[in-house]
C-alpha cells in the first residue's frame, strides 16, 4: 500500500493486542497513518491488514522498547518513512503483582523502563519536530491505580504517578508552542492481558482500581480521539 503523505501520522505503542490495537483502528477511521510499536511483529502484521481495510497506511516495527537504542531506530524509522509524527500515544506497560520488598530488582527496573523512561524518552525524540512544526500531541495512558488503594503494585503504581507527573509538568512548558500533552487513566480495561496475569496465582484480589469498574478498550480508544480532539489535561476513565 502506497502512502497518502498529505495523511497526519500516529505513533501507538502496545500496538500488538488490547487497547493499543483498539486505539490504531480508532485513529485510522479518523484518517490517520499509523506507526505500530510492541514486541510481537506478528499481531502487528494482523493488525496492519485490518488498518487497511480502513484505509491507513501502517508501519510495523517489532521493537523492545526497554532498549534506548531500540527507541531511537524506531522513531527515525517513522520520521524518515512517514514523514513527521502529528500523535505520539504512549501506551505501552506492563505490572507485577509482587511486594516491593519480595521484587527481583530487574523486574522493577523493567517496569521502571517501559512504563516511564519510554514514554519520557520517546516523547523527547518526537517533540522537537513537533515544537518547529507548532503542532502535535502526545498521549499518555496511566491507570487510575496511581491514586487507588492497591496492594503489591508498588512499583507500577508509581511509574504511572510518574507518567503523571511527566505529562502535567511538559503539558505546562509547552504552553504556547501548539504542541500539548493529555494523560487518559482508566481504571480496569476488559480482559487484558495485565489485569488477567496480575491475578494469576497471586491470591491476592484487586481491588480498588479495577473495583472501579471494566472499562472496554473501544471506550479507551474513543476517549483518546475526544482528548486529541478537545485538549484536557487529564481524562479519568472508569466503568
Ligand atoms: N489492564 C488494565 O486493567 C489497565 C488499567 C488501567 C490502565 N492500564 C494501562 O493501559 C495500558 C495498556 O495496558 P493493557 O492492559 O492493554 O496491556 P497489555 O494487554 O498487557 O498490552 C501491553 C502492550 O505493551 C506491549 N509491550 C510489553 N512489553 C513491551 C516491550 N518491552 N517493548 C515494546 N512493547 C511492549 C505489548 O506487546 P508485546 O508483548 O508484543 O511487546 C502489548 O502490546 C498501560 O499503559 C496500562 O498502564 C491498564
Amino acid at each position: 500500500m502506497t502512502r497518502d503523505t498529505d495523511r497526519p501520522v500516529a505513533i501507538v505503542t502496545g500496538a500488538s493486542r488490547s487497547q493499543g490495537r483498539a486505539i490504531a483502528l480508532r485513529l485510522a477511521r479518523e484518517g490517520y497513518d499509523l506507526s505500530l510499536a510492541a514486541r510481537s511483529e506478528e499481531a502487528m502484521r494482523d493488525l496492519q491488514q485490518d488498518l487497511a481495510n480502513e484505509g491507513a497506511y501502517s508501519l510495523v516495527t517489532a521493537v523492545d522498547l526497554t532498549d534506548c537504542e531500540e527507541r531511537k531506530v524506531f522513531v527515525a524509522r517513522t520520521l524518515a518513512e512517514m514523514g513527521r509524527v502529528d500523535i505520539l500515544v504512549n501506551n505501552a506497560a506492563v505490572s507485577s503483582l509482587v511486594k516491593f520488598v519480595d521484587a527481583e530488582w530487574e523486574d522493577v527496573s523493567h517496569q521502571i523502563d517501559l512504563n516511564l523512561e519510554a514514554p519520557m524518552h520517546l516523547s523527547h525524540l518526537v517533540l522537537g519536530d513537533m515544537v518547529n512544526r507548532g503542532s502535535g500531541k502526545i498521549v499518555n495512558i496511566s491507570s487510575i491505580a496511581t491514586s487507588a488503594s492497591l496492594p503489591v503494585l508498588t512499583t507500577y503504581r508509581t511509574t504511572r504517578s510518574g507518567l503523571e507527573y511527566f505529562t502535567k509538568a511538559l503539558r505546562s512548558e509547552l504552553e504556547g508552542t501548539g504542541v500539548s500533552v493529555t494523560a487518559v487513566l482508566p481504571s480496569g480495561i476488559a480482559d487484558p492481558r495485565m489485569t488477567k496475569s496480575l491475578e494469576a496465582g497471586s491470591g491476592v484480589r484487586l481491588e480498588g482500581a479495577v473495583a472501579m469498574g471494566i472499562v472496554s478498550a473501544t471506550k479507551i480508544a474513543n476517549d483518546v480521539v475526544a482528548v486529541i480532539k478537545n485538549d484536557k489535561v487529564e481524562k479519568v476513565l472508569v466503568a
